[in-house]
C-alpha cells in the first residue's frame, strides 16, 4: 500500500450546456481540495486527464486547473491522455509522482466536454483511438469497432443479444439511483432487447441501448502518501494499481480474448493478494454492453465464452456475489472519456467510505475493483481500493 485518495468530487454528468472544460475543471478541482480539507497551496503536482482530439477547440488543458485558485500558479501541471483510460492514466501518473517522492499532495482532474459535437462528429473524434491505418474507415465511429468485436464474439460463441440487453437493463436500474448519472431512468428489457425507432441498430449487433452516450463531465481526486493520509479525515488506499498496454492493431490480436485486461486483472489481484470474489464490487469499463460481457471473462468471473452466466444468474446485480457497475457504469452514468477513470475511482471511494449518495450505497463495501480501458482493450488499468482504516 503506497498511496491513498483523501479527497474527491464528482459533478453531474450529462449534456451540460453552458459549461466549458475550464468551468468543469475549476469546479471539480475546488470541490476535491475542499473535500480533502487541504488548501490550494498544499497541492504539489497536478495532472489533468483530457482526451479531446477535437471535441473542443481548446487543446492545451494543463494550466486550466490553475484557474481554480491563485495559489495554484506556478505548480507543475501536465495533461495526460490515454484514450478512454485517460482518467486512470492521470491517477496512475499521480501515484508515480508520490512514489518518486516528488509530491505530498497530488490533484488529479478528469474532464471531457463532448456535446459541442453531434454523435456523428463525436464518433469521428473517438475513432482516432483505433489503429487508424487499418480500422478508421469503419462506419459508426468507435461503436463500429465494438460492433465488429461483438460480431466476432457472436460468431465464436453464439448470439448473446439476451445477455447484452440484460446488461443494459442492469446499468439503467443502477443508474436510476445515481444523482450524478447522465440517464437516471430505468429501461425495460423488451425495449433494450428489440430494435425499434427509439432503439435502432448502431453497429453490427449493437443497438443504441448497448452504447454508452456522448457526455460532458468532470471528477477529481486528491492523492497523498499513506503516512500523511493517516492524519486525514477520509482515506481510501490503493491495495494494487496495475497498467498493461497491448498492441494497437486488432489484426495483431485475438481481439475477443481481451488479453490486456486479463493480464491487468491477474497482476492487480496478485499484487493485492486477493481472489476476485474477495472484492465487494467492481466498476468496469462498459463503453458497450459487449465490453462488459467480455470483461466478466477477462476478470476471471467466468470461463471464455460463458460471460453471459454472470448476468443470467444474477452474480453481477447489486445484490449478487460480485456487483458490477453499481453506479450505472458508463452506459447509464455516461462516458465523458477523460473523466471516466477518475469517476470510477470516485464512485468506488464513495462506496468504500460509506458516503455514496441516494440509494447507491451498498450495505457491505469493503474492497472495490476498478477496470478502465482505453481503445479496444489496448490501455488497461486496474486499481484495487480499500479504506485505510
Ligand atoms: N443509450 C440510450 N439512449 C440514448 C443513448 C444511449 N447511448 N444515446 C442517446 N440516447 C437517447 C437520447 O437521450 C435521446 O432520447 P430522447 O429522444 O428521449 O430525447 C435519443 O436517444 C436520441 O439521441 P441522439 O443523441 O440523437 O442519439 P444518436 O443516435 O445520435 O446517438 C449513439 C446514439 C449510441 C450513436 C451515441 O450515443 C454514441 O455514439 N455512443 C457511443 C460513444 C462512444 O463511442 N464512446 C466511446 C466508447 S469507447
Amino acid at each position: 500500500m503506497t498511496a491513498c485518495i483523501v479527497g474527491w468530487s464528482h459533478g453531474k454528468f450529462g449534456k451540460l450546456d453552458g459549461e466549458t472544460s475550464e468551468s468543469l475543471i475549476v469546479k471539480a478541482a475546488s470541490e476535491a481540495i475542499a473535500h480533502a480539507g487541504i488548501e490550494p497551496k498544499d497541492v504539489d503536482v497536478i495532472y489533468v486527464g483530457n482526451m479531446n482530439g477535437g471535441f473542443v477547440r481548446q487543446e492545451f488543458h494543463s494550466s486550466l486547473a490553475l484557474q481554480t485558485h491563485p495559489d495554484l500558479r506556478f505548480k507543475p501541471s501536465t495533461r495526460v491522455e490515454n484514450a478512454c483510460a485517460t482518467g486512470s492514466a492521470a491517477i496512475h501518473m499521480g501515484l508515480n509522482a508520490l512514489a518518486a517522492g516528488k509530491a505530498r499532495f497530488v490533484l488529479v482532474v478528469g474532464v471531457e466536454k463532448m456535446t459541442e459535437l453531434n454523435s456523428t462528429q463525436a464518433g469521428e473524434v473517438l475513432i482516432k483511438a483505433s489503429y487508424v491505418a487499418e480500422e478508421a474507415n469503419i462506419e459508426a465511429g468507435f461503436a463500429g469497432i465494438f460492433g465488429k468485436i461483438t460480431s466476432a464474439y457472436f460468431q465464436r460463441y453464439g448470439d448473446k443479444s439476451d445477455a447484452l440487453a440484460k446488461i443494459a437493463v442492469k446499468a439503467h436500474k443502477n443508474g436510476a439511483k445515481n444523482p450524478y448519472a447522465h440517464f437516471q431512468k430505468e429501461f425495460a428489457y423488451e425495449f433494450c432487447r428489440n430494435p425499434s425507432d427509439k432503439n435502432p441498430f448502431v453497429a453490427g449487433p449493437l443497438k443504441r441501448t448497448d452504447c454508452s452516450p456522448v457526455t460532458d463531465g468532470a471528477a477529481a481526486v486528491i492523492l497523498t502518501d499513506v503516512q500523511t493520509a493517516l492524519g486525514m479525515k477520509q482515506a481510501i488506499a490503493f491495495r494494487a494499481a496495475q497498467h498493461v498496454n497491448d498492441f494497437l492493431p486488432m489484426s495483431k490480436r485475438d481481439i475477443i480474448k481481451f488479453e490486456g485486461p486479463q493480464l491487468a486483472w491477474q497482476r492487480a489481484l496478485a499484487e493485492a493478494k486477493l481472489d476476485l470474489l474477495d472484492l465487494s464490487f467492481v466498476e468496469s469499463h462498459d463503453c458497450f454492453t459487449s465490453a462488459e460481457l467480455i470483461e466478466y471473462e477477462a476478470m476471471g468471473l467466468t470461463a471464455p465464452g460463458e460471460g453471459e452466466r454472470a448476468i443470467h444468474e444474477g452474480w453481477v446485480e447489486r445484490d449478487g456475489k460480485l456487483p458490477v457497475n453499481v453506479s450505472g457504469g458508463l452506459k447509464a452514468k455516461g462516458h465523458p472519456v477523460g473523466a471516466t477513470g477518475v469517476s470510477m475511482h470516485v464512485m468506488s471511494a464513495m462506496q468504500l467510505s460509506g458516503t455514496a449518495p441516494g440509494g447507491l450505497q451498498l450495505p457491505k463495501a469493503r474492497i472495490g475493483g476498478v477496470f478502465n480501458m482505453g481503445g479496444a482493450a489496448v490501455a488497461n488499468y486496474v486499481s484495487i481500493l480499500e479504506p485505510l482504516r
